[in-house]
């Protein structure tokens, strides 16, 4: 992606998130400049990967596919001793932008639905090999209640509705027509070891610097 169309989703990112009323914390708005005078107290959001997270998955089409996301919060996922346990994710699914279809081995999420449009989930068990969709009948939990669907079927999240998803069920979704404020909260997460795509697919995107960043991504702040 090119340095100045991330710019630009992160600034309409910040303008969607104003619109719903949803705040985010300080380190949002560091800029690449105030970065230069960190030191080791922001270690935290550096080791855990808080922040902006802006992706086309490397596929080149981020209208078509792609996410805009920032953690909140995050444990660290491989040490046992940390009491953090948990992460929280903000995210913005556009009108009919596809999260492609993809499990995490570790993490448990719950996909919400925060405001906007409706939140169209799509759900299949991993086989075996981990390689397929299942045709195996799927049943998550919404909000407390059970719901069964078919494989690679659709759940409709409208706003205020959230789903439990566990490990090795494959997901994708998008928002239906109108974009979708959405959150996650969930176990620990490690975006560089815990996704497994169905399609090979690249997590983070290949940047091509034609303009300064105006927001460090969560992978990019000096170490
Ligand atoms: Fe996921």
């Amino acid at each position: 992606m090119k340095r100045s169309e991330i710019n630009a989703h992160v600034h309409a990112a910040e303008a969607f998130f104003q619109k719903h009323h949803f705040h985010l914390p300080p380190f949002s708005s560091w800029t690449p400049e105030d970065w230069s005078h960190k030191g080791p107290e922001a270690d935290a959001i550096r080791a855990l990967g808080l922040g902006w997270d802006v992706t086309d998955l490397g596929k080149g089409h981020f209208e078509e596919e792609g996410l805009i996301l920032f953690t909140l919060r995050n444990g660290h996922a491989l040490d046992p001793a940390d009491p953090k346990t948990y992460a929280e994710k903000i995210m913005i699914s556009g009108a009919n932008q596809v999260t492609p279809w993809h499990f995490h081995w570790h993490k448990t999420e719950d996909i919400i639905n925060r405001g906007g449009g409706d939140l169209v989930v799509t759900l299949a068990w991993a086989t075996d090999d981990e390689a397929h969709l299942s045709s195996r009948e799927v049943c998550v939990t919404c909000d407390g209640v059970e719901r069964h669907l078919p494989a690679g079927g659709d759940l409709v999240l409208t706003p205020g509705e959230s789903v439990t998803l566990p490990p090795k069920l494959y997901h994708q979704f998008h928002g239906h027509r109108e974009a979708v404020l959405v959150g996650e909260v969930s176990r620990t997460n490690d975006d560089h070891a815990d996704n497994r795509f169905l399609e090979p697919l690249g997590r983070f995107p290949a940047i091509e610097e034609d303009e300064a960043p105006y927001r460090y991504l969560c992978h990019e702040y000096p170490q």
